[in-house]
């Protein structure tokens, strides 16, 4: 047999597996060295799956057929009239499509569109590899850390001006890495700028439940006919590991739907049946799921109310967190000169104080950056949930319930006091 050379697609040859997923790896490899690490790293929710849920995929576990390629159609109604009821925008089922996790979706929605990514610094991990692997081309908008790292209309405007061609925003409220989210006069403000120059964006809700008020707003409401909304069970309802995530828009944007399933029904086929019958009941209103959401809020708050004030206090950058269950920490005022890349700070803090966090770089801050995202996750979500059933939910619980996190936060605390 002729010898062929064997070699990686060039997309792929300097590329490397996901950052948070490399994270959780080295804290395996630090735990069976016996040290105890608190996993500030990935972001996966701590909360266990609500029973009813449970129930639901237990009842149709014997489900073994493939189902539509766009999603079972009781799914798609259900998770259309969940957008109407809990935001009041008109998406009708035909225009929702399901998917194995929203991360596949938008990979997906970037293969089926042919635009420039656009994307405030920080974002999300996945985003700008995924375009990589498309061979897309991706434009970066600086944020101002002064104004919680948010996206502001005017640097979208300077960085995308009219007529420069086809671009999809994407745009995370609440928000992974910084735990912020937008209110719905800065969304409109966004929406106008977009609208403008004919942008396609993508809203990633995924975490849009996980407001800490309640309060979740979406561009969807001012620019209705140029939004996708990207969601799905991972965050709110603690399922990452269940693979389902939605993608809702307008009718006007139907045919991009289309596309995209076009290719679903060329590579992942449907998301797996028990599943997407189990997600009916998820997005069914429920006092049960009412009361499930509100406690796992009033967590989130507070654990991130404090740990914000406790970094603050040691001398960080650190904007209280609005929704999901991160923080984005600068510890340049607290550091003072010495210079040290987001990078090293992650390799100290998990080697000296064994605390796995990531750097702002993951999210496209400058590598010289000392930034880190934190999340706050490493608890038992379910004995915290049934606990805030009884009580204030004050500095007191969260030492009792979510030690770890309060832990990884005060060895953080008291390294920087001491000089760091
Ligand atoms: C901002 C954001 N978007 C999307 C995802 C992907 O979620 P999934 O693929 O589980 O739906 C994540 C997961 O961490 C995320 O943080």
């Amino acid at each position: 047999m002729t010898s062929v050379p064997h070699k990686l697609h060039p997309t792929l040859q300097d590329m490397r597996p996901s950052a948070t997923l490399a994270i959780q790896e080295r804290c395996r490899v630090l735990e069976a060295e016996g040290r105890s690490v608190c996993r500030l790293g990935l972001g996966q929710s701590p909360f266990p799956v609500p029973e009813r849920v449970v129930a639901a995929l237990i009842a149709h576990a014997h489900e073994k057929d493939y189902l539509p390629v766009r999603g079972l159609p009781a799914l798609r109604q259900a998770v259309a009239a969940h957008h109407r009821r809990t935001q009041g925008l008109q998406i009708e089922a035909e225009d929702v499509l399901i998917g194995p996790g929203s991360k596949e979706l938008l990979f997906g929605l970037q293969l089926a569109y042919d635009a420039e990514l656009i994307l405030p610094a920080p974002s999300w991990v996945s985003y700008a590899p995924q375009a990589r692997l498309l061979g897309r081309r991706v434009r970066w908008i600086p944020t101002d850390p002064e104004q919680g790292w948010r996206l502001q209309p005017e640097a979208l405007a300077a960085a995308w001006p009219v007529g420069r061609g086809p671009g999809l925003l994407v745009l995370n409220s609440p928000n992974n890495p910084v735990g912020h989210s937008y209110d719905a006069e800065h969304l409109a403000a966004i929406a106008a700028v977009a609208r403008e120059r004919g942008l396609l964006v993508l809203s990633d809700e995924i975490y849009g439940a996980l407001h800490h008020q309640g309060g979740h707003a979406t561009i969807a409401a001012a620019y209705p006919e140029g939004t996708l909304i990207s969601s799905g069970l991972s965050k709110w309802c603690g399922a990452g590991g269940w693979r389902l995530g939605t993608l809702a828009g307008p009718p006007q944007l139907r045919w991009l739907l289309d596309a995209m399933a076009v290719v679903a029904s060329e590579t992942y086929t449907s998301v797996s049946a028990p599943i997407q019958h189990a997600a009916v009941v998820a997005y069914t209103d429920h006092p049960d799921l009412r009361s499930y959401l509100h406690r796992s809020r009033l967590v989130l708050r507070a654990l991130g109310g404090w740990a914000a004030g406790r970094l603050r206090g040691a001398g960080c950058r650190c904007p209280e967190p609005e929704g999901a269950f991160y923080l984005l920490c600068d510890l340049s005022p607290a550091l003072g000169s010495a210079p040290i890349s987001g990078a090293r700070l992650c390799t100290s803090l998990l080697d000296e104080l064994q605390i796995a966090v990531l750097p702002g770089s993951d999210f496209g801050l400058p590598p010289s950056d000392p930034v880190i995202r934190i999340a706050l996750v490493d608890f038992d979500g379910a004995a915290a949930l049934a606990a805030a059933h009884d009580g204030p939910i004050d500095e007191a619980f969260l030492r009792r319930h979510c030690g770890r996190v309060v832990e990884g936060i005060e060895r953080l605390v008291g390294w920087l006091r001491a000089g760091g």
